[in-house]
Order: structure tokens, then C-alpha cells, then sequence
């Protein structure tokens, strides 16, 4: 399957979106979030997220399909890249309310801010998953063996350039699950 490593990209970042519900949740009954957990939670959607996931989509998965004559203008393809740039847009939101948050204790913005990005995030992933993705991996299917090989290359770039691990995203996500249960 082309898409395998994007999916599994996937899942992590939707172990993510459970931890921002339970953030949310828990600023909403009045608890405090302490800041070392919001720094985290900024890393990965700043950098696993756009740079490292979306990177991989649109250096290396998005061309391929391209070249396969799936058309860049007006279809699915466009469509994802403007939810990438949404994307973008919300994680500097959520960004600046989580600085504000910590310099005035007033949760209001980043519960609103959060549940913006949870719910656009969920459904790009959902319209990769069971659209672009199935007619990648069906276009694709001759092709698999480079796209993966195109799309490990990609990871190991962005994640040079970030001067971090994969590790580093995987251990990320199971601490910042664990310090908001404590
Ligand atoms: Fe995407
Ligand atoms: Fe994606």
C-alpha cells in the first residue's frame, strides 16, 4: 500500500486529538494545564504535523498522484492543500491562545481554539483516510514500492531538518497522555 506510512502518521496525530479533547475538557472544569504540556502539544502540531506529515503528502504522495494524471487544480488534491494551509492557520491560533493562556490564566480562547482545530483536523484526516488515500493506493498500486521508498526519504528530510526523531513524536504524544491523567 502506498499510503501505509501516511496512515500511520495518521493515527498518531488522532492520539493527539484525544489528548487536545482531554486538554479541552479539562481547562473547561477549571484545571490548570502546566505549560511544559502545552509546549509539547505546540512541537508536534507545528512540526510532526505541517512539517513532518503534511511535508510527506505534499512532496511526495501528492506529485505521484499527479504524475498518475490525478489533476492538481480543482480536485481532491487542491482541496487537500487548502485544508493543509486551514491547517496552518488554526495551529498559529492555537499557538497564540496557549501563550495567552499561560500569561493570564483565562482558558476561554484556547477551548474555542482547540475544539476549531480538533474538528478540522478529524475531518481532513477522515477525507484522507477513506477517499484520497483508498484512490491512492488504488492509482498507485504499481508504483507502491517507490512512493513508500519517496515518502520514507521525505520523513527522514523534514525530521533532519527539525533535528528530531520519529521517536522523539511517539514518546511526545504517550507523555502528554500521561501528564494530563496525573
Ligand atoms: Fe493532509
Ligand atoms: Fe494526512
Amino acid at each position: 500500500m502506498s499510503t501505509e506510512s501516511l496512515r500511520k502518521d495518521h493515527h498518531l496525530i488522532e492520539k493527539m486529538l484525544k489528548a487536545l479533547d482531554i486538554t479541552s475538557a479539562l481547562l473547561k472544569s477549571g484545571k490548570a494545564i502546566p505549560a511544559p504540556i502545552l509546549d509539547q502539544i505546540i512541537d508536534f502540531t507545528k512540526n510532526f504535523t505541517i512539517v513532518c506529515h503534511h511535508g510527506k503528502e505534499e512532496d511526495s504522495l501528492f506529485p505521484a498522484l499527479e504524475k498518475s494524471g490525478m489533476p492538481r487544480e480543482g480536485g481532491p488534491i487542491a482541496r487537500m492543500l487548502f485544508e493543509h494551509e486551514v491547517t496552518k492557520q488554526l495551529t498559529s491560533k492555537l499557538e497564540e491562545s496557549a501563550k495567552s493562556y499561560l500569561k493570564s490564566g483565562s482558558p476561554d480562547a484556547l477551548v474555542v481554539d482547540i475544539k476549531d482545530y480538533v474538528d478540522h483536523v478529524a475531518l481532513h484526516l477522515a477525507k484522507e483516510n477513506h477517499r484520497l488515500f483508498m484512490m491512492a493506493d488504488m492509482i498507485l498500486q504499481s508504483k507502491a514500492e517507490q512512493v513508500n521508498k519517496d515518502l520514507a526519504q521525505s520523513e527522514e528530510a523534514k525530521l533532519k531538518e527539525l533535528g528530531r526523531t520519529r521517536d522523539h513524536y511517539e514518546d511526545l504524544v504517550g507523555d502528554v497522555e500521561s501528564g494530563l491523567v496525573q
